[in-house]
């Protein structure tokens, strides 16, 4: 089986989730534009969504899905969304696409994270794929001169600018065996935005879709 067939099961399953007359909390990525174009077969049925990125607006907005700002709703109860590495207890890498300080607002605001993802997204370890973190600017040096002591590479990500007009250090070749900790102290290193771990409120259920069809892991 494909990534893509793997991406679009496991965005299906997540359909299961959405109820009613909700607002429903959506992320960004390519496992994400199959459940907007889900979400679009029913879109009579929510009330609308709240984006984490503008690339996800213009696409729910395109299919005439109501996209709310967040300032204007109380909360959501879902927020679907997927991830560059997941472990079995749902800590998450995310951010590969730059949505990851929006994301993490999104996934704050509502009362249950399904992530969505193909099976080569589950690891035993975070770190394989590069952790991202937003900056601001000016602080970019001094940042990734402290993000050294955890024995990865910062590397500027070139020519990109976040939908914050931040800018994003990825560090490459990271072994993360504390990831809660990591999140907490990278948060407070002056000049980052956000990092994109998500251990402190991590996914509540993951979707994999495989071989096998979609298996759900619950922490
Ligand atoms: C976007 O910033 C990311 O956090 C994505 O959610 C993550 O990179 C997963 O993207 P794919 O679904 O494209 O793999």
């Amino acid at each position: 089986m494909s990534l893509e067939a793997g991406k679009k099961q496991a965005a299906k399953a997540a359909m299961e989730f959405v109820e009613a007359g909700e607002i429903i909390g959506v992320g960004t990525g390519s496992t994400v534009n199959y459940f907007i174009d889900f979400l679009a077969g029913v879109k009579g049925k929510i009330d609308g969504a709240v984006s984490s990125s503008v690339v996800s607006t213009e696409r729910m907005q395109a299919h005439g899905i109501k996209v709310y700002d967040l300032n204007d709703v109380n909360g959501m109860s879902i927020y679907v969304d997927g991830a560059d590495e997941s472990t079995r207890n749902l800590h998450l890498i995310k951010g590969g696409g730059g949505a990851l300080t929006r994301e993490k607002i999104v996934a704050a605001a509502s009362e249950k994270f399904v992530c969505i993802a193909d099976d080569s997204k589950l690891v035993n370890r975070l770190g394989k794929f590069p952790l991202p973190v937003e900056v601001i600017p000016m602080a970019r040096s001094m940042v990734a001169r402290k993000l050294m002591k955890y024995g990865g590479q910062p590397v500027l990500r070139e020519g990109f600018i976040t939908d914050n007009g931040c800018e994003i250090l990825d560090i490459q070749g990271l072994d993360i065996l504390d990831p809660l900790t990591m999140e907490q102290e990278i948060n407070q290193i002056p000049g980052v935005v956000t990092v994109g771990l998500f251990a402190e409120r991590g996914a509540d259920v993951l979707l994999l879709g495989g071989e096998n069809g979609v298996e759900r892991i619950d922490p």
